[in-house]
């Protein structure tokens, strides 16, 4: 068993926190709160101990300097500072002197936010290329270190792994949340078992569907997956998303006859043609070669409704088509309408799973979301992360005199 918050000695301590604060922004304003609502049980947790905080997070891609114009962690200081109705202070250079004494100098239930860490990575990529001198500098800012960043912990990066080598550490209450949803539902759940996979490159998903293969009872897909998979079949898919490399085809393939009994594929679908843009139901077997698929149709919503109710458990990743535009919306809102009002477990993974619950008006409909997005897959896949290979096991703390 990993090391938990509950069982560290961190009263009075400084404590090192690594969340993953990884908002959309934009002109200055947080769009969507939800990643750092979900880290607030923990900071209370630490600030009900005397705790005095330092909390770390990266925020998007930063690989210029002029990345680093709209990729700061600012923006998030005041909506956490709101939230838990406390002063946050703020340290703009996270490895300079000032921010040191800064946190050094934090008094019980203090709080102070560092600025993005990637912000590290130029020019010398000290972040994202796991740091041994970044990690121990970081690790002198505190006394503990909480890793409640699940949703970074597949990313071997300075600021999630490399802190623990020198610092008494465990991970949070999400972190710990989401191990406890993902190993109960996903990697042991109550079957019939469905996977739900949708979203556009089956490239990038091959691995998890690999590994949910043998343990689901039914695997329904959708969008550019269900279009490689058909094309792999050698279906006409028209001009749809798919996959064109020849080792992914001859994969899936496989993956068909091994598992033929587990597949659901769409029956119909919405497509669009390359020269016209209005929306047309067709059969899935009448699809022609200037055809888009965008959405799953009637027959398909149907069909993959009534697996959803005769199965106890439902973990969905990925939307069924092109929701973000009017027309190719309504395979997505049925489907989710059906997990919502489903008898079976149901949990959702994934970024853009999650921006189709809040954009088509799902935000408080399920109880079982997890916050990560390549992390949560990766977990399922491989059963672990590195974020928490590098926390210690309970009975084994090394802690290292700095
Ligand atoms: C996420 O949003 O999935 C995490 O914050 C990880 O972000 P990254 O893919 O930029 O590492």
């Amino acid at each position: 068993m990993k090391q938990t918050l509950k069982n560290m000695n961190i009263t009075n301590k400084r404590v090192l926190l690594r969340c993953d604060f990884n908002v959309p922004i934009k002109n200055g304003n947080v769009l969507d709160e939800t990643k750092i609502i979900k880290s607030i049980d923990t900071i209370k947790f630490l600030l009900d101990h005397n705790c005095k905080i330092i909390i770390m997070s990266h925020l998007g891609r930063i690989k210029t300097k002029e990345d680093k114009l709209t990729n700061s962690l600012e923006p998030v200081q005041k909506v956490l500072a709101n939230l838990l109705n406390t002063p946050v202070k703020f340290a703009k250079d996270i490895l300079s002197p000032e921010t040191k004494t800064m946190a050094l100098n934090l008094q019980p239930k203090e709080i102070l936010l560092l600025e993005n860490t990637r912000f590290l990575d130029v020019p010398n990529k000290l972040e994202s290329t796991l740091n041994e001198e970044t990690a121990q500098k970081l690790a002198e800012l505190g006394e503990v270190f909480v890793l409640d960043a699940f949703a970074s912990a597949h990313r071997a990066h300075t600021s999630v792994v490399g802190i623990p080598k020198y610092l008494p550490s465990c991970i949070g209450f999400l972190f710990a949340q989401e191990l406890d949803m993902l190993n109960n539902y996903v990697l042991n759940p109550n079957h019939p078992f469905t996977v739900i996979m949708g979203g556009a490159k089956v490239d990038d998903k091959l691995s998890i569907i690999k590994s949910l293969l043998p343990k689901c009872d039914n695997l329904l897909v959708s969008g550019g997956i269900a279009n490689s998979f058909l094309a792999a079949l050698g279906l006409n898919t028209g001009a749809s998303l798919k996959t064109e490399n020849a080792d992914i085809i001859k994969e899936l393939k496989t993956l068909m006859f091994e598992y033929k009994t587990k597949f659901a594929f769409p029956l119909d679908a919405i497509v669009e043609t390359t020269y016209e843009h209005t929306p047309n139901l067709k059969a899935i077997n009448a699809i022609e070669t200037n055809d888009v698929i965008k959405d799953i149709g009637a027959k398909t919503i149907a069909k993959y409704s009534s697996i959803i109710n005769s199965s106890a458990t439902v973990f969905i990743n990925g939307p069924m088509g092109i929701y973000e535009e009017t027309a190719y919306k309504n395979g997505t809102i049925e489907i989710l309408n059906t997990l919502k009002n489903t008898k079976a477990d149901v949990v959702i993974g994934g970024g853009d799973t999650i921006s189709a619950l809040n954009k088509l008006g799902f935000t408080n409909a399920f109880a079982n979301i997890s916050s990560g997005g390549g992390a949560t897959l990766e977990y399922i896949a491989n059963g672990t992360l590195p974020g928490l290979e590098a926390i210690s096991e309970e009975d084994n703390i090394e802690i290292l005199d700095l």
